[in-house]
């Protein structure tokens, strides 16, 4: 019998099936069977056939992907190929952008063509400020970046030309190129300060850097450390196979909805405090401890489950998040500039005493991407609402690649999982049963 199959007896009947497996590039990380396979396995001829039941999607496989590669076991992280920490240590930002949409690092005529592409698209159109004045003085910035991004579908209508690729490159010059320009009125439009247009002349986090911060200079210049900071942590989140965010822009995506619209929803889910939220929450969480001593109690209410210690644990990772590392290096050289941030002290506490204790080691939890993220965020002056928002910068350019890639795979589908009915049974009204 072939080896790489699968043998199943189904006990309510005898039947026995064999069904084949397959994986990917790594047959130990990625073996798979169809799901369809197991809808063969019924008790009759008019059962629906055997489902099998995922709450969270932890174990279900929903696309074959040739974008990132991630083994939590061995916290390894890989963009087309490439281990994130030379990605960070080498590439910038658009440079990692065209890698992760493309395949391939560009090269220097295709970075020059890219960059232009990416900066010519970065205004806005004016009725778009229009639409962002709108918003109360308070509105959270994601909020106001995720309506802005859905009402960009209805400025570009040939948005709706999904299947053809070089419409589908314009969306994405044009989002990866908007993003930080959104980001930026959010952020100034909360302030009551006037919009800063983009500067060309400057990279891409440079220019985002500018657009937040420039007042009255009239020679601004971005600090070029937090200008190569946010660039490695923009390299970092720039993708991260199939999370939350990137499966609601598929399954958005798989309705045929347009990429504005679908990358707004998936901004939505990163959104949350369970997935992009959580470096809001890791800030809150560190000001409600206050100081170094208070750390022991708070890990108590962690184990007696009265809250999560937020930046910590991951679905995937269960050894150590290897943009963790990373990220602590680049808090080293940001606070070289801005003096060290008084939260860094409760944090390394928090993380000292975590990754000491039974109950964090048994969980397998380890600090991930956001513990550190915004403690770096704050001492750049980044207010704590922007957090997610710097999230969803860089990862725009992994939702569209993922996005694209699913409109190429002749094997997907609308997303539509099945449910497992707990319901009631046929009933009938009072009004019916008395007839
Ligand atoms: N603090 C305390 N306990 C935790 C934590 C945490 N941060 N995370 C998980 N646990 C515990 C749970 O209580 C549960 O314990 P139990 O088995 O004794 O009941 C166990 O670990 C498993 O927890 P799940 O929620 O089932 O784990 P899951 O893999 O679904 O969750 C998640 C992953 C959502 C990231 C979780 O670890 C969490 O809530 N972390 C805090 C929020 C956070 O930092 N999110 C950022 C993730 S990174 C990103 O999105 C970029």
């Amino acid at each position: 019998m072939d080896k790489n199959t699968l043998s199943i007896t189904d006990n309510r009947t005898g039947a026995q099936y064999v069904v084949p497996i397959f994986t990917g590039t790594y047959p130990r990380y990625g073996a798979a069977i169809n799901a369809q396979a197991l809808r063969q396995i019924k008790v009759s001829e008019d059962d629906f056939g055997l489902m099998s039941y995922d709450p969270g999607f932890t174990n279900t496989a929903c696309c074959k992907s040739a974008i990132t590669f991630i083994d939590g076991d061995r916290g390894i992280l890989r963009y087309r190929g490439f281990p994130i920490e030379e990605l960070a240590g080498r590439c910038t930002f658009l440079e990692t952008a065209f890698l992760i949409l493309h395949g391939e690092l560009p090269a220097p005529a295709q970075l020059q063509e890219w960059h232009r592409q990416i900066k010519s698209h970065a205004l806005l159109h004016e009725n778009t400020k229009k639409l962002m004045d709108g918003f109360h003085h308070d509105a959270h910035p994601m909020g106001m970046l995720v309506s802005t991004v859905a009402a960009l579908s209805t400025f570009y209508p040939d948005a709706k030309n999904l299947h053809d690729p070089v419409a589908r490159r314009l969306q994405t010059y044009r989002l990866v190129g908007k993003m930080p320009t959104i980001a930026a009125y959010a952020y100034r439009h909360s302030m009551g300060l006037p919009y800063v247009y983009p500067d060309e002349d400057l990279s891409y986090t440079g220019n985002f850097i500018r657009m937040m911060f420039k007042r009255t200079e009239v020679g601004y210049k971005p600090d070029p450390v937090f200008e190569r900071a946010l660039d490695v942590l923009f390299v970092l989140h720039a993708d991260h196979e199939q999370n939350c965010s990137t499966n609601a822009m598929r399954s958005v995506g798989s309705s045929h909805a347009d990429p504005y619209v679908a990358l707004a929803a998936a901004a939505a889910a990163l959104y949350g405090p369970l997935h992009g939220g959580a470096n809001e929450q890791v800030l809150r969480m560190l000001h409600e401890i206050g100081s170094k001593d208070k750390v022991s109690d708070y890990i108590k209410r962690v184990k007696a489950k009265e809250v999560r210690l937020m930046g910590f644990g991951h679905r995937v990772y269960k050894n150590y998040d290897p943009r963790a590392r990373i990220i602590k290096q680049v808090a080293d050289e940001v606070f070289g500039v801005t003096g060290r941030n008084p939260l860094l002290d409760i944090a390394l506490e928090l993380e000292r005493i975590a990754l000491a204790d039974d109950y964090f080691i048994k969980h397998k939890l380890y600090p991930n991407v956001d513990f550190y993220s915004g403690i770096i965020y704050q001492a750049m002056r980044f207010p704590v609402e922007m957090f997610p928002v710097l999230f969803a910068i860089p990862r725009t350019i992994g939702w569209l690649a993922q996005w694209d890639e699913m409109l190429k795979d002749p094997e997907q589908k609308i997303a539509r999982p099945q449910q497992v009915y707990v319901g009631a049974d046929c009933r009938k009204t009072a009004e019916s049963a008395a007839v």
